[in-house]
């Protein structure tokens, strides 16, 4: 199997240093700490209130890292302008509340306007790998493929977050979704609220290509130090594609 990408999500560094209103702990020495532990890249989304990550944060994460750095957003004009001048190497359009505590569901790409189509072909003309956060639904991936998206991000909340005994099923759905989004020309990321009980499944799909891990990392380092939980991670997707 081929290996896959781990990209950090590092927003809840930036919550942390927001707490206090100063520099600590930042971002992008987060960044390349985690790099250093052989993360393969980084993800922060920019939200519309800037709760955590900032503008400033990305623009520094721009112009100090070479690894990928994935930005995810909601498709709007104002987040599609930032992209087009910051030129991360991909970006993840997601949905977003104001009120949400975190992303709490896919796009609905069916219903979405049509500025979703055009954020994707503004995003692939300024040479950025677009995808779309979305559900395990064939539809939905189907359309995201319709609309120029290069890759999709399947929502791994519902699974990660289950009772064990009801996780296979859902797993499935997911690995249904993956090899839609591959036949319809996709790339198939995936991610949201994966921890270490819940890699293995996911990494075992082959069609998935990329997990994007925040939350439980950020948090696993009190306990650990974020180095090393990204090391644990990293061999766990490795001993789960059979490359351990
Ligand atoms: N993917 C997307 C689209 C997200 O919005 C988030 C949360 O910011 C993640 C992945 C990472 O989720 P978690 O922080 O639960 O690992």
């Amino acid at each position: 199997m081929i290996p896959m990408r781990l990209s950090i999500n590092i927003d809840h560094v930036a919550t942390l240093r927001n707490a206090r209103g100063g520099n600590h702990p930042d971002p992008v020495e987060a960044a390349e700490a985690v790099l250093g532990a052989g993360a393969d890249g980084i993800t922060v989304h920019l939200r519309e209130d800037r709760r955590h990550i900032r503008d400033h944060d990305v623009e520094r994460l721009r112009a100090r890292l070479s690894a990928p750095l994935n930005l995810e957003m909601a498709a709007t004009e104002e987040m599609v302008a930032i992209a087009e001048r910051l030129r991360p190497s991909d970006c993840c359009l997601v949905p977003e509340k104001r009120a949400e505590l975190t992303t709490e569901g896919g796009l609905d790409v069916l219903r979405a306007g049509p500025f979703l189509g055009e954020a994707l072909g503004r995003l692939v003309a300024a040479g950025i790998k677009a995808s779309v956060f979305v559900e395990a639904d064939p539809a939905q991936i189907e359309a995201c493929a319709r609309l120029g998206a290069k890759a999709i991000e399947l929502h791994t909340g519902a699974y990660a977050d289950a009772a064990p005994a009801d996780r296979p099923a859902l797993l499935a759905r997911l690995a249904e979704g993956a090899r839609v989004a591959v036949a319809a020309g996709l790339e198939c990321h995936a991610g949201h609220g994966l921890a270490y009980d819940t890699i293995g499944g996911i990494a075992a799909l082959p069609e998935v290509t990329e997990v994007s891990i925040g939350h439980f990392l950020v948090g696993q380092a009190v306990f650990e130090g974020l180095p090393e939980a990204v090391r644990r991670m990293k061999w766990l997707i490795a001993a789960s594609r059979g490359l351990g």
